[in-house]
């Protein structure tokens, strides 16, 4: 893919779901340098989103938009269908789809409930394919790509406690490849799995305990956690790799080399 810094009317379009902050942002961000417009999703973290957005414009105008919305509204199809109409109007086009928006909560076996189940597959897997399926038209017009962010936990090695988390992150594993064969040659679609880049805040209900923090940082052969900038740096070498489909890159300091089950 070529991008013309000059013509910014004509500058490649990229939307990343969930792009608020933390990964997404980082995504957004070296895609917006790189002379992308970009189309930043989010649900609660609007506040968050507008303040990206508008410091991107300041960059370039009319170069980053937000569009909010929960990724329930797939259950619905009218819903699907006026989201996805307003995720073609906002630039006219759609060159790069990231999946990154996610829910991330241990399920321990005996406290699940269907309201987990729902959550969990909503956003890790079952919102991935659908809004693919619903922008695969304008992905061919453009010839673009889907790029879908898993876990390492979602291959082989499950994480402990993380049950439904694990299924559904090895659903969407199964749909990047299954989309891959699928959407070819018009659309390309890989996938990176992530080790421990960025922890879950501490305030929030995603928060790890203590001892899990531990038990992940002395898994890691490169004895660190990754950074954002790791992962939006795969995204952008993705997006611009045309031979490239149906592949899963990791990205996770070496850690799935050394862990066993939940067992760090
Ligand atoms: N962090 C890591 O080290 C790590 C490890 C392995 C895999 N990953 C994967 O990498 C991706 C990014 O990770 P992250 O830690 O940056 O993600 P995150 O902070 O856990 O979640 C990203 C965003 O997802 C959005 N989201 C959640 N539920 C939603 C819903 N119902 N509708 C719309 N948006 C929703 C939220 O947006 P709002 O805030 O706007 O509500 C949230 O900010 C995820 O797919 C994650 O599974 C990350």
């Amino acid at each position: 893919m070529t991008i013309n810094l000059a013509k910014s009317t004509t500058a490649p379009v990229m939307l990343v779901t969930g792009a608020a902050k933390r990964i997404g942002a980082a995504i957004v961000f070296a895609a917006h340098h790189q002379g992308y417009r970009v189309i930043i999703h989010c649900h609660q973290s609007e506040k968050e989103a507008l303040t990206l957005a508008k410091k991107l414009n300041t960059k370039r105008d009319n170069s980053a938009e937000v569009i909010t919305a929960d990724l329930g509204l797939v259950n619905c199809p009218k819903q699907l269908e006026e989201f996805t109409q307003a995720i073609i109007t906002t630039f006219g086009r759609i060159d790069v789809l990231v999946h990154n928006a996610s829910r991330f909560y241990p399920t321990a076996v005996g406290d699940i409930k269907l309201q987990h189940w729902d959550e969990l597959m909503l956003t890790n897997a079952k919102a991935p394919l659908l809004l693919s399926q619903a922008l695969r038209p304008e992905l061919e017009k453009s010839r673009g790509c889907i790029i879908s962010l898993l876990d390492i936990h979602g291959l082989q090695q499950p994480f402990l406690g993380y049950t439904v988390y694990n299924m559904a992150k090895a659903a969407h594993n199964m749909m990047v490849k299954s989309l891959a064969l699928e959407l070819a040659p018009s659309v390309r679609v890989s996938g990176i799995a992530l080790g421990a880049n960025i922890l879950p805040e501490d305030d929030s209900d995603q928060a790890l305990s203590d001892r899990q923090k531990r038990q992940i940082l002395s898994s890691i052969p490169m004895q660190r956690l990754g950074v954002p900038e790791d992962v939006a740096d795969c995204v952008l070498y993705l997006a611009k790799s045309g031979y490239i489909t149906g592949e899963i890159i990791t990205i996770d300091g070496g850690r799935s080399l050394t862990i066993a089950g939940g067992l760090a």
